[in-house]
C-alpha cells in the first residue's frame, strides 16, 4: 500500500493521546488519567503521525490544499487500538465444544478427551496453506473492522515443524497482503502432541528452533516473539524455561500463557527471564503479582476466555501492585472473539477495570506487551499513523456491546483509509 499520501483529520472533538510523548507503558495512575486533546487535528505523511495539536494550531501551520485527504472529524472521536494477543490461524470447526461447555466439561476435560487445541491441530495439520490463509484473512479484516490496528498473531496449532512453519508463513502472507500490523508469535510449545513433555521439548529445541532461525535470517519469515503454554498437563515450569531461554537468545520476545488453570509460578519465571508479557494469569499469586510488577513483565488480560471459562484473573490487585496492565481477545476456537471493543467492555463489567484503566491496556500498554510501544499505542510525532475514528465520545466503543461498525466512522492504516 502507497505511503506517500497525505492526510489531515480536523476539528476532532476528542483526539486520545492516551499518555504524554515518549511514554512506553502506562501504570495504575497514568492508566487513570489518559492525555487527551480537545478540538483537535492530526496529520498523517508518509505513513508516520507528523503533527498532533490543537486544531488551531494546526490551522495556522499547514495549508489544507497540500493533503491528499482531509476528514473533517466535527463531533469526532480519534484512538488508536491494539490485540496483543490472538490465535487467528486454524482449521476445524470447535462450535460443538461450546455445547459440551454449556453442559459442564471443563476446558481440560475437552482437551483430555482429544478436542480443544488437538483438535484444531489435527485440522490445521491437513488444511493447505491457501485454505489458512484465506480464512486468516477473513478473520483479520474482521478485527480491522471493530478497529484493531495492531495484532499479535500467534501460529501453534501445528506442533511438529512443517505445520509450525506452514502457519508462519500463512501469517507472513498476511502480513504482506493486508494493512493490518502484525506482531508475529511462535507457539509450538502449545500442547503436547502425542509424546513427552521431554520429547516434545526436544524437538522444539534440537528441530524446530533451529529451522526456525534459518528462516528468520534468510528473511523467509519474520518472527517476533515466542509462547509456550505453561500449565499443569502441557509445558512445566522447567520445560518452559528452556523453551522461552532458547527462543529469547534468537533474539525473540518472550510472551507466554502462564499461571491460567493452575498456579505454576509461571510469573515468577517470565519475571525472572526478562518476559515482555505473560497472558491469562487467572491463577497468578501474590509474589508472582509483585515478580512481574518489579520486571515490567506485562499481564495480558483476557477477557473473553475467563468469561467462557473462569474464574477472572486480578485485575484490580495487579494494578494496585504496579503490573502494567494490557488486554487481548485470545481469538482461537474456545473464544471466537474478533472484536477489542468488546474485550474492553467485558474487562470493565467482569474485571471491574474503569473504562480508562480498559483503553490504554488495549493501547500503549497492548503495544508494550508487543514490543511495539515506540511505533504504535499513542497518537505521538512519528508513530505510525494508524487511527480509529469513531461518531462520538470515545467511551461508546467500550460502553456498547455489539453493534460497533455503526460507531467507527474510518479505521485509517498508515494514512490510508482501509
Ligand atoms: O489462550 N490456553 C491456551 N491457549 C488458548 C486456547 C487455545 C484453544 O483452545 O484452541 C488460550 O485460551
Ligand atoms: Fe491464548
Amino acid at each position: 500500500m502507497a505511503n506517500n499520501y497525505k492526510l489531515l483529520v480536523k476539528n476532532a472533538k476528542q483526539l486520545i493521546l492516551i499518555c504524554n510523548s515518549g511514554e512506553k507503558y502506562l501504570t495504575s495512575d497514568g492508566m487513570q488519567d489518559l492525555k487527551i486533546i480537545e478540538n483537535g487535528s492530526i496529520i498523517v505523511g508518509d505513513g508516520r503521525i507528523e503533527a498532533v495539536g490543537s486544531a488551531d494550531t494546526i490551522k495556522v501551520n499547514y495549508s489544507e490544499a497540500s493533503f491528499d485527504k482531509v476528514i473533517d472529524a466535527t463531533g469526532m472521536c480519534v484512538l488508536p487500538l491494539v490485540d496483543a494477543h490472538t490465535h487467528p490461524v486454524w482449521a476445524g470447526d470447535r462450535v460443538h465444544e461450546f455445547a459440551m461447555k454449556l453442559a459442564g466439561a471443563t476446558y481440560m476435560d475437552v482437551h483430555r478427551a482429544g478436542g480443544g487445541i488437538h483438535f484444531t491441530v489435527e485440522h490445521t495439520r491437513a488444511a493447505d496453506a491457501s485454505k489458512l490463509v484465506a480464512s486468516l484473512s477473513n478473520r483479520l479484516k474482521r478485527m480491522l473492522q471493530t478497529g484493531t490496528t495492531l495484532v499479535e498473531c500467534k501460529s501453534g496449532y501445528g506442533l511438529d515443524l512443517q505445520t509450525e512453519l506452514k502457519m508462519l508463513e500463512v501469517i507472513e502472507t498476511a502480513r504482506h497482503t493486508l494493512p493490518i500490523n502484525i506482531s508475529s508469535t511462535y507457539c509450538g510449545a502449545h500442547a503436547v502432541p502425542g509424546k513427552t513433555v521431554a520429547e516434545a521439548t526436544e524437538d522444539i529445541l534440537q528441530v524446530q528452533l533451529p529451522k526456525l532461525k534459518e528462516c528468520m535470517e534468510t528473511g523467509a519469515i519474520q518472527v517476533d516473539n515466542i509462547d509456550v503454554f505453561c500449565e499443569k498437563g502441557v509445558f512445566d515450569l522447567s520445560s518452559t524455561k528452556a523453551i522461552l531461554q532458547a527462543g529469547k537468545d534468537m533474539g525473540l520476545n518472550i510472551n507466554f500463557h502462564g499461571d491460567e488453570l493452575h498456579p505454576m509460578n509461571s510469573a515468577q519465571l517470565g519475571a525472572q527471564l526478562g518476559a515482555l508479557a505473560i497472558s491469562h494469569l487467572e491463577e497468578v499469586t501474590d509474589e508472582g503479582i509483585d515478580a512481574m510488577a518489579k520486571a515490567k513483565t506485562a499481564a495480558i488480560l483476557l477477557p473473553t476466555t475467563a468469561y467462557i471459562l473462569l474464574p477472572q484473573p486480578r485485575a484490580r490487585d495487579m494494578l494496585k501492585a504496579g503490573v502494567i496492565v494490557a488486554l487481548g481477545s485470545d481469538f482461537n476456537p474456545n473464544a471466537y472473539c474478533c472484536s477489542m471493543p468488546i474485550v474492553m467492555h467485558l474487562a470493565c463489567v467482569n474485571m471491574r477495570m474503569s473504562m480508562s484503566e480498559a483503553l490504554a491496556a488495549a493501547t500503549i500498554n497492548a503495544a508494550y506487551a508487543l514490543g511495539c510501544s515506540s511505533t504504535h499505542g499513542s497518537l505521538e510525532v512519528n508513530k505510525d499513523g494508524d487511527l480509529l475514528i469513531l461518531s462520538t465520545i470515545w467511551e461508546h466503543l467500550i460502553y456498547q456491546l455489539g453493534g460497533h461498525q455503526e460507531l467507527i466512522r474510518y479505521v485509517v492504516i498508515k494514512g490510508n483509509i482501509i
